[in-house]
C-alpha cells in the first residue's frame, strides 16, 4: 500500500497536460468515485490497525498533492486561454513615441506650485462669460473707457455674452459664492481681439491670483509677489512697483523684476533699463467687493495677475508668440528635458 502511494505521488507531481480535457480526463483518472486515488482509500479498511495512522496521513497527502496538482494545470490553462498566444497582433509595429508637456503647461503648473506652497489653492470658471462676471462685477461702468483697454470678442449682445478677456472673471466667480478668507489662484485662456503678430494673439494664458481677508495690506502684496518672483526666477531677483490703474483694484500697480538675462546690467532684452514687466496687481476695490457681496468695512485683499506666455518668454526666450499654438513638434520637443 505504502509503496503504491508513493508510486501515485511521484506520478501525480510530473503531471501535465496541454488542455482543459486532458485535465479533466487526470482528475477523473485520480480523484473521481472510481479513481486510482479514490479505490486506495476503499481499500484502507483492509490496512492492519497499527498502520493505520502513518498509511492514513500518507493517503492524505496524496489526495491534496494531487487535488492541488490538477487545480494549478486547470488554472493556468484557463489563463492562458484568456490571453491567446503569446503574440499580441493587435499592436502597432511602430513604437508609440511618448509627447511631452507644453511649455505653457510647464510654467503654470509651476506658477501654481510656487502659489500652493503659499496657501493658494486653484479656482476655475468658464472662458464664455456674461458681461457681470467679465467686466460688471469688477467696477467696469457701462461705456466706461477702462472696457476698450481689452477689445472683446462677443458671442451675443443684450445680454452680452462674450469670450473672457481676463482670468479676473473667476475671481468675480469665486467672491460671489463664498465668503473670506479667500485666497485662490485662476489659471486659464482668455481672449483679446489683436492683430496677430510675434508679439500678440487673439488668445493666451493668465494665472490671475486673489487673496481676501480681514486687515490684508499691500505690504502682504508686495511680499507674496517677491516670493514669487525669486521662486520663479532665483533668489536674487529684484522687484519694483510702478504705479498703474485698473478698475478693479486702487491703488493698482505693475510689477517689473531684474532682467533675468543681464541681472539689471542692461542687454536689448530689457532694453537697456535693467527691468522687464511681468505682471498687474493691486488691493481689490470696496466696490468690487461690495458688488460682491463682501463686506469692504469688515475685509481687504489684494488681486495680481500675468500672462503666462510673458514668463515662459523670460525663462525660455521664445521670440516669437504664435510658437507656442503652432503645435510644431520640433518646437515642443525642445522642452523635453523641462518635464
Ligand atoms: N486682469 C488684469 C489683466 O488682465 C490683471 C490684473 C489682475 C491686474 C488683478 C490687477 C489685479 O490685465
Amino acid at each position: 500500500m505504502i509503496d503504491k502511494i508513493n508510486q501515485l505521488k511521484a506520478e501525480v507531481e510530473s503531471l501535465t497536460a496541454a488542455t482543459q480535457e486532458k485535465a479533466e480526463e487526470l482528475r477523473i483518472k485520480y480523484l473521481s468515485k472510481k479513481g486510482e486515488i479514490t479505490s486506495l482509500f476503499n481499500a484502507f479498511r483492509e490496512v492492519p490497525n497499527d498502520q493505520k495512522r502513518q498509511v492514513g496521513q500518507l493517503l492524505n497527502e496524496l489526495k491534496e498533492a494531487a487535488t492541488a496538482k490538477i487545480n494549478d494545470l486547470k488554472e493556468s490553462l484557463e489563463n492562458s486561454a484568456s490571453t491567446g498566444s503569446e503574440t499580441d497582433l493587435t499592436r502597432s509595429a511602430d513604437p508609440i513615441l511618448l509627447g511631452t508637456r507644453h511649455p505653457l503647461s510647464i510654467v503654470k503648473n509651476e506658477i501654481v506650485d510656487i502659489f500652493a506652497r503659499i496657501g493658494f489653492t486653484i479656482a476655475e470658471g468658464p472662458e464664455v462669460e456674461d458681461d457681470w462676471h467679465v467686466f460688471g462685477a469688477l467696477n467696469f461702468p457701462p461705456e466706461h473707457p477702462a472696457r476698450d483697454m481689452q477689445d472683446t470678442f462677443f458671442i451675443e449682445k443684450d445680454p452680452d455674452v462674450l469670450l473672457r478677456t481676463h482670468t479676473s472673471s473667476v475671481q468675480s466667480r469665486v467672491m460671489l459664492n463664498q465668503q473670506p478668507p479667500i485666497r485662490v489662484i485662476c489659471p486659464g485662456r482668455v481672449y483679446r481681439n489683436e492683430a496677430i503678430s510675434y508679439r500678440a494673439h487673439c488668445f493666451f494664458h493668465q494665472v490671475e491670483g486673489l487673496y481676501i481677508d480681514k486687515d490684508v495690506s499691500f505690504a502682504d502684496l508686495k511680499q507674496a509677489l517677491l516670493y514669487f518672483a525669486k521662486e520663479m526666477f532665483g533668489e536674487d531677483t529684484k522687484i519694483r512697483l510702478r504705479p498703474s490703474y485698473f478698475p478693479f483694484t486702487e491703488p493698482s500697480a505693475e510689477m517689473d523684476i531684474s532682467c533675468n538675462l543681464c541681472h539689471g546690467e542692461g542687454c536689448p532684452f530689457c532694453k537697456y533699463t535693467g527691468w522687464v514687466e511681468i505682471l498687474g496687481c493691486g488691493m481689490v476695490d470696496p466696490n468690487v467687493l461690495e458688488a460682491c457681496g463682501i463686506d469692504s468695512k469688515v475685509y481687504s485683499g489684494y488681486a495680481f495677475g500675468m500672462g503666462i506666455e510673458r514668463i515662459t518668454n523670460l525663462k525660455y526666450q521664445v521670440k516669437d508668440l504664435r510658437m507656442f499654438s503652432e503645435n510644431d513638434v520640433r518646437f515642443l520637443r525642445q522642452f523635453e528635458s523641462a518635464n
